[in-house]
């Protein structure tokens, strides 16, 4: 007899598909977490074998250099192995479902599944079909948790604090196909801070109402205003037709350039997720500035998604 993949009465593995998924106490103490493993990076000891015996599966069917290289390297710093999927060179070219490929995956015996995909809710529609613990790396223009997780490690690490309140946060650039951008005021929002969405009207989404925030097109008259800015490139791979009319003109109202730059607060800070558009959503200068928290965003996501590994395979049974 053919095992069940998906046996309902069984208990659904702890997964992160969401912010939604996570309350503000279990996202505290995960961000407490990886700043421990983000300080044993920094003291060159963050290898561990917490996760020995537990075997991952990246499974990125979209493409990524920070999110998927930092999985790995986070699950290897606790001893589990990885196994990537491969999609150019997997059965997915020969016309397999998504479906199959999930069961068969399943069918092995893997502890968890990292998967990233271009159709949004892709990691809930999985979730009916294996028992295997789901992370979301990034689901179309839904949710990609780990980095407004790592983005909130980063915030917290340069204020010493895990309370935003009356911080407030502009997110700036093509808000409306952005998951960054959705998970991020999700998640800045639990913490305390205010959101603020920058961007002309055809990169905002239709109704803002769910986000919970301030939306404008005038990032002039609200940039000194900020304590952060997250840039958010434009998604190209995601719009179809040009959303925006004029480049030149985008750059002129919506690149962090020297000066307004200088126009923040002295002790404003710059987020960036990468990919970064150089000179598009910022100036050189600006993304070398001591103040632009980016290469710290990429140390960070690796400490947590260690955090976040270690917590779903290990760390109880639910968040
Ligand atoms: C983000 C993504 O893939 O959504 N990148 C990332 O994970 N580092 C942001 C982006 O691609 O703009």
């Amino acid at each position: 007899m053919t095992p069940a993949v998906h046996d309902p009465r069984t208990i659904q593995a702890k997964s992160l598909l969401s912010v939604g998924d996570l309350s503000s106490n279990a996202t505290r103490r995960l961000l407490d977490q990886a700043n421990g493993f983000a300080a044993d990076m920094d003291a060159g000891k963050a290898f561990r074998d917490d996760l020995r015996g537990k075997f991952v599966l990246n499974m990125f069917f979209e493409n990524s250099t920070r999110t998927r290289t930092s999985f790995e390297l986070g699950a290897k710093l606790l001893s589990a192995e990885v196994v990537n999927f491969n999609e150019q060179i997997s059965s997915v070219q020969k016309g397999e479902s998504l479906r199959d490929t999930i069961e068969t995956a399943t069918m092995m015996g893997f502890d968890a599944f990292v998967i990233r995909h271009a159709t949004s809710g892709a990691p809930e529609e999985i979730r009916q079909w294996t028992n295997t613990a789901i992370i979301n790396a990034g689901d179309g223009v839904n949710q990609h948790p780990t980095q407004a997780l790592l983005d909130a490690l980063t915030y917290k690490q340069y204020l010493g604090t895990d309370d935003f309140t009356g911080k407030r946060l502009g997110i700036v650039g093509d808000i409306a196909h952005s998951r960054v951008s959705r998970s991020v005021s999700q998640l800045f929002g639990m913490l305390g801070a205010t959101i603020t969405l920058v961007g002309p009207a055809s990169l905002m989404p239709d109704d803002v109402t769910p986000w919970n925030a301030h939306a404008t097109d005038d990032l002039d008259e609200v940039i000194g205003d900020l304590d952060a800015v997250y840039t958010i490139r434009p998604q190209q791979e995601r719009v179809t037709e040009g959303l925006i009319p004029s480049m030149p003109e985008y750059v002129s109202s919506y690149r962090i350039d020297t000066d307004r730059f200088a126009r923040m607060n002295n002790d404003a800070v710059i987020l960036e997720a990468g990919p970064l558009v150089r000179g598009v959503q910022m100036t050189d200068d600006v993304a070398a500035n001591e103040r632009n928290l980016m290469n710290r965003q990429v140390r960070n996501g690796v400490a947590l998604r260690m955090a976040v590994l270690h917590s779903v395979l290990i760390g109880g049974e639910s968040w």
